[in-house]
């Protein structure tokens, strides 16, 4: 393998410089062209997007907002046709509709959501599968792809598994506590061995309002996620938001959903057996024995690191037989202990503490309070967990833990090493033996992210790291083809940094481990996700979410960012058009891997 003149990188592609301005940036000799925007048509009926004038029924048949994890499934095995399958993970109101938005002596004001603009919001969340094809070398959407399909929060779903029925799911709209409408809040997901989409969801409080009375039985449930937040004006025009009217809605949101992206009419299904949480992702690897094992974060400060191993194996040959393998299986918590083993504990109903006694009648009251089982085992207290990648080449599992600046310094232990933790970092876990269903094993720090010139920040990274290789805020991650790690970013500020979120290339083996390099970078406001290879690595999708969105104290900008007055009109650069999340796709000029 070539190795850099600079830095010692075992990648040796020529670094992006750091930075910040309106736009993106990839490495030299290297192409990213935007693919899919915010508006764009994704069923053949889609009218053009016409964002002054936007409606609900528009948007339910157009790309969505703030596209955050990407998925690529092969048709016919192809590395050149396939579905993209992107998650919408929340709206931006003030950067979406004109005239919301009123600025006092620099302070912004923002007027209430209309039914209309709610009702748009609802259908700009949930997610995407659409066709695309590379032709004449160049990746386009196939606007009348059969598989096409936008899921929003409105799209009819089954809740399946141990809590599936349960009175604690039951509502006035659905008296069998298994049917519900949408999917929120989906951060990161996954893409099954066996070809189904997998929504996370995240942050749902924030879409419930109302209240609850102290003796209310869901009070402490809810209290330990932060429902209701009320961040959405959704509860205003949809009751089942108002959790005072509604009480047992909040119960019906959090968990991993599955899509089958092959029918377009397929019922999606919410896996209530992978728990219910602040769920980041799902990412999946096949074990030796056959069964599949499922990496999952709860993206909270003090919350912990899971992961689910399927109770039957995957079959290769029967797509069919696998449709179900999420419904039975153990969930397991994270211990990290500090002599460097990691204790893998099930939450399973009757084991230890897991009993009647502590109010878990049945395994549906451990998954609907999965942080509550959590606790009881003592789990370790993560520092903010997103993407888990299992990493089949090396057999590792790479861990992005995002940033917890509330750790205090009597809260320090080993796998979360820094007070104050402002940067994050990624723990690197070698299951006992290779074998990822294995309830033991070991973990190391593999990175302290932040800047390596100021010596209190405590960085780890190689001193062949450059100026511009440096991270904070790991999110996203993905492996590519050969088993090589590139991170990306959720909340570099440039005021603070000088420099924007983007995708880093991040060396694990031998002697440049803890070395990394630029390759892509967003424009001024957004966050980088979605990094995914297709399976032969010579194409790379990138989601560019909340483009625009701050950039306040940007030297270049200074003031707030609006739908009229954004920091950025990316991608467009058209004054009649709004700034607008997109996924970008990264292909090699004259072809070839992306990493060299
Ligand atoms: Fe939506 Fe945890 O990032
Ligand atoms: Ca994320
Ligand atoms: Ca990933
Ligand atoms: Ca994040």
């Amino acid at each position: 393998q070539a190795r850099a003149q600079e830095g010692g990188s075992a990648f040796s592609f020529t670094e992006v410089e750091a930075g910040v301005d309106e736009t993106h940036h990839v490495a030299e000799g290297y192409d990213a062209d935007v693919l899919l925007r915010w508006g764009d048509a994704v069923l053949p009926d889609a009218p053009a997007f016409d964002p002054a004038n936007q409606t609900a029924d528009a948007q339910a048949k157009q790309f969505g907002y703030n596209n955050d994890y990407v998925g690529y499934i092969p048709l016919d095995g192809s590395d050149e046709h396939g579905l993209l399958v992107v998650n919408h993970e929340y709206t931006n109101p003030h950067l979406m509709f004109p005239g919301l938005v009123t600025i006092v002596e620099g302070e912004m004001t923002m007027n209430s959501l209309t039914k209309e603009q709610v009702d748009v919001e609802l259908m700009a969340h949930g997610g995407t599968i659409v066709e695309i094809r590379k032709v004449d070398g160049k990746w386009q959407v196939v606007p009348d792809g059969q598989y096409n399909r936008r899921i929003t929060a409105m799209t009819e779903m089954e809740l399946t598994g141990p809590a599936a029925g349960h009175d604690r799911l039951k509502t006035n709209a659905d008296q069998t506590g298994t049917k519900v409408l949408g999917t929120l809040n989906n951060c990161a997901g996954g893409v099954t061995p066996w070809g189904t989409y997998i929504m996370a969801e995240e942050n749902f409080h924030g879409y419930f309002s109302g209240e609850l009375t102290e003796d209310h039985p869901e009070f402490a449930n809810y209290d330990r996620l932060g429902v209701p937040e009320g961040s959405y004006e959704w509860a205003n025009f949809h009751d089942r938001f108002d959790i005072a009217k509604e009480p047992n809605e909040p119960n019906r949101f959090g968990y991993i959903v599955e899509v089958d992206p092959m029918d377009p009419t397929s019922v999606p299904k919410k896996r209530t057996a992978l728990g219910r949480f602040k769920h980041e992702g799902a990412e999946s690897i096949v074990n030796k024995d056959g069964r599949v094992v499922f990496y999952l974060g709860d993206d909270e400060r003090f919350d912990y690191v899971y992961k689910f191993v399927t109770a039957g194996t995957y079959n290769p040959d029967d797509r069919a037989a696998n449709m179900d393998l999420l419904d039975e299986g153990t969930l397991y918590v994270a211990r990290f202990d500090e002599s460097g083993s990691v204790e893998w504990m099930p939450l399973v109903h009757g084991e230890g503490p897991l009993t009647q006694e502590n109010g878990f009648e049945s395994q549906a009251d451990i998954v609907i309070e999965t942080r509550r089982a959590a606790d009881l085992l003592g789990a370790t207290k993560m520092d903010r967990p997103e993407d888990i990648e299992p990493n089949g080449t090396n057999g590792k599992v790479y861990v992005m833990l995002t940033n917890n600046t509330r750790r205090e310094a009597e809260q320090v232990d080993a796998a979360n090493p820094r007070a104050e933790n402002a940067f994050g970092h990624i723990i690197e876990i070698a299951e006992a033996d290779g074998d990822f269903a294995a309830t033991t094993g070991t973990w190391e720090v593999l990175l302290q992210c932040g800047d390596p010139s100021v010596a209190e920040v405590g960085a780890t990274f190689s001193t062949d790291t450059t100026v511009n290789g440096w991270f904070g805020m790991p999110d996203n991650c993905a492996i590519d083809s050969d088993g090589r790690l590139w991170v990306s970013t959720d909340g570099n500020n440039p005021s603070a940094t000088g420099r924007t979120d983007g995708l880093w290339a991040v060396d694990t083996e031998g002697a440049a481990r803890g070395t990394s390099k630029l390759f892509f970078r967003v424009p001024v406001g957004a966050e980088m996700c979605g990094p995914v290879f297709t399976p032969n690595a010579e194409t790379l999708f990138l989601a560019v979410q909340h483009p625009g969105d701050g950039g306040d104290d940007w030297e270049g900008f200074g003031r707030v960012s609006y739908y009229e007055d954004p920091s950025t009109r990316w991608p467009d650069f058209d004054d009649s058009l709004p700034v607008r999340p997109s996924v970008v796709v990264v292909t090699r000029q004259g072809g070839g891997k992306i990493a060299v």
